[in-house]
């Protein structure tokens, strides 16, 4: 055993869900217990319900207790909401309401997004090897406002027919608050910072880049540029490794992630940290903020009970989730270098799989990376 400085002790809500959700988080249970034995710190595990299964059994995608469950952890591990049993549009009750809500109640306003492209799977994705040479960034996205939460927001029937609105509206301490965590961000990393708006069109993102130029001033070393969201789109595939730190509202960060992951080989492998910063208590720093933990990919519904999906988005999330809000940096790459080490000694989930590669499930893929951690590999 390798004990770290002083033995840790974290209750964390495991928050499962639907699809492949329990699938990939029982794999990273499996891995934090291994880090657990390994360096010495105690998890307590609870469970809580959310998203469609909530439905089913509470009548609601996030009941109370979940809630409570969550405001009493110092961290929040999540599986995927969501599946076609609860698609219809008109249902009253969405799954995804039930994460939605949890981000909103817990006020979990920055979500990080690190793409990096491991040098194994490089055949792996449509590009050119030289493209992805170099390629290290990560998207700050605005998690609590904006098109998702704005109101208006309904459907209703004219004499002429249906109509629906959403509606984009941003404060000006929504926004600083979010481009201070990119800033804060890009100090510590290349010190590049890509603000991505719509402001030819959009006026709460002429708004965004106003208040970025404000801030400018503060971060010196910080280089900022703007890019216009479709722009951005293109230059993340034609040029992915110029991008340090992006920092966008909700909806955009929503779609340059799921596109931002084909670089990485697939969406099964990107990870994610939803941060309440305001609950670390200083400028921005994200040490031991509250965050909850998901992979970036869904649920996946074609893939349940096949041991098929790829737990590895979910095992880095879990390495982030000691990061950031259990400040154990050591334990985040002890998980960070078995995944390495896992996909070097050839094995693939179905999503990465190569020829003359090792093909793995889902459980064994986990059970690989444990091993890798507690170094019995
Ligand atoms: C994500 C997902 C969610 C989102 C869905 C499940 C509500 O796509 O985390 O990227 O749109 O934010
Ligand atoms: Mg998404």
């Amino acid at each position: 055993m390798t004990r770290s400085e002083s033995m840790a002790r974290a209750k964390i809500a495991v928050i499962p869900g639907d699809g492949i959700g329990p699938e990939v988080v029982a794999e990273g249970i499996k891995v934090l217990d291994r880090v657990g034995d390994h360096f010495g710190h105690c998890f307590d595990f609870a469970y809580g319900s959310v998203g469609g299964e909530a439905i089913d059994k509470f009548g609601t995608a996030l009941p109370d207790e979940t809630l409570r469950l969550c405001k009493k952890s110092d961290a929040i591990l999540f599986g995927a909401v969501g599946g076609p049993k609860w698609d219809d549009p008109k249902a009253k009750v969405r799954p995804e309401q039930g994460l939605l809500e949890l981000r909103k109640r817990l006020n979990l306003f920055a979500n990080i997004r690190p793409v990096k492209v491991n040098t194994q799977l490089k055949d792996s994705t449509p590009f050119k090897p030289e493209i992805l040479d170099g390629v290290d960034l990560v998207v700050v996205r605005e998690l609590t406002g904006g098109l998702y939460f704005g109101r208006p927001k309904r459907q209703w029937t004219t004499s002429r027919g249906r109509r629906a609105v959403d509606s984009m509206i941003y404060s000006e301490e929504e926004i600083s608050r979010i481009l201070r965590v990119g800033f804060e961000l890009a100090k510590r990393r290349r010190k590049k910072l890509t603000s991505v708006d719509k402001a030819n069109v959009l006026e709460s993102s002429r708004l965004w880049r106003q208040i970025a130029l404000e801030m400018e001033p503060q971060y010196p070393d910080v280089k900022l540029d703007h890019l216009l969201v479709d722009t951005c789109a293109m230059h993340l595939i034609r040029r992915p490794a110029q991008f340090d730190v992006i920092v966008t509202e909700n909806t955009f960060g929503d779609i340059l992630t799921d596109e931002a992951s084909v670089l990485a080989g697939s969406v099964g492998m990107l990870p994610s940290a939803s941060l309440n910063m305001d609950r670390s208590g200083d400028d921005g720093k994200p040490a031991r903020a509250l965050g909850l933990y998901e992979p970036i990919h869904g649920s996946a519904p074609d893939l349940v009970g096949r041991d098929m999906a790829n737990p590895i988005a979910m095992i880095l999330s879990v390495a982030m989730m000691l990061r950031y809000s259990l400040g154990l940096d050591r334990e985040a790459e002890a998980i960070e270098g078995a995944v390495d080490r896992v996909l070097e000694r050839g094995y693939r989930t179905p999503d990465i799989m190569e020829e003359g590669m090792k093909a793995v499930g889902t459980v064994e893929m986990g059970s690989a990376i444990a091993d890798h951690v507690s170094g019995t590999i």
